[in-house]
């Protein structure tokens, strides 16, 4: 049997999502002293029901900041744009299974120097991702229907991403597991304690008074839920 790899680092990736699209460069200053990645979400409004930004706004931003480009592509045909995004500055791309030809996408990813990232929706199954595990570096459970912020934590979810941090584990992977949706103080320790290691938040970070004491309080509650379930 794979020897379980070492407690994966825990992190909140804000999602600029929720910030004051207006004022994107300060509000990734409010977060940047307590965060290393910053969650980017592309939407196409055929993937999902809504737009957002694309890879100019991702290059605008690089040159604001250092911190990672977690960057979320919720876009039916993710492998047409995936050079532009790792052009402007994304470190991880991560496209949907739901979109398919899932292999050649992590092909792309990986030649282009990406880290690849693979999204499951709430109702895609845990078997719909098992045969990738081996071939990416973060698997996104979305514990929320794509498209919007601010909406509440699926808790049925829970399962898959259990199940697929004890698939990582089993097979010696050392898998970024995260989560994205209605994360708050609360449900994000539920969420580390079923195994997941990154935790996307938008409403939970930008819409408070002060967005990296926010974060700070969700990698605490998160640090304090992982302790649990080691001890
Ligand atoms: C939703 C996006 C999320 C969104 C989460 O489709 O993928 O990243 O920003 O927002 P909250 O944390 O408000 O649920
Ligand atoms: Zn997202």
């Amino acid at each position: 049997m794979a020897p379980v790899p070492d407690e994966p680092e825990l992190r909140v990736a804000p999602s600029i999502l929720s910030a004051d699209f207006g004022s994107l460069a300060e509000a990734v200053a409010t977060v940047a002293p307590v965060t290393d990645w910053l969650h980017v979400d592309v939407m196409d409004g055929h993937f999902v029901p809504n737009l957002t930004v694309g890879p100019p706004v991702v290059a605008s931003l690089r040159a604001h900041t250092d911190l990672f480009f977690d960057t979320h592509l919720m876009i039916t045909d993710p492998g047409r744009y995936l050079e532009a995004f790792r052009d402007a500055g994304a470190g991880g791309c991560t496209v949907h299974v739901e979109v398919g030809e899932t292999g050649a996408l992590v092909d792309q990813m990986r030649r282009l120097g990406l880290r690849v990232g693979l999204a499951a929706n709430p109702d895609t199954p845990f078997e719909a991702i098992e045969p990738w595990l081996g071939r990416v570096d973060l698997v996104l459970c979305m514990t929320v229907f794509p498209g919007f912020g601010g909406q509440a934590f699926l808790a049925e979810v829970l399962d898959k991403v259990r199940r697929v941090r004890e698939a990582a584990d089993g097979a010696g992977l050392a898998l970024d597991v995260e989560v994205d949706g209605g994360i708050d103080e609360r449900t994000v320790v539920d969420a580390a304690r079923a195994g997941a290691n990154v935790f996307v938040a938008g409403s939970a970070v930008f819409t408070r008074p002060d967005p990296g004491a926010a974060v700070t309080r969700l990698l605490g509650a998160a640090r304090r839920a992982r302790a649990g379930v080691r001890t």
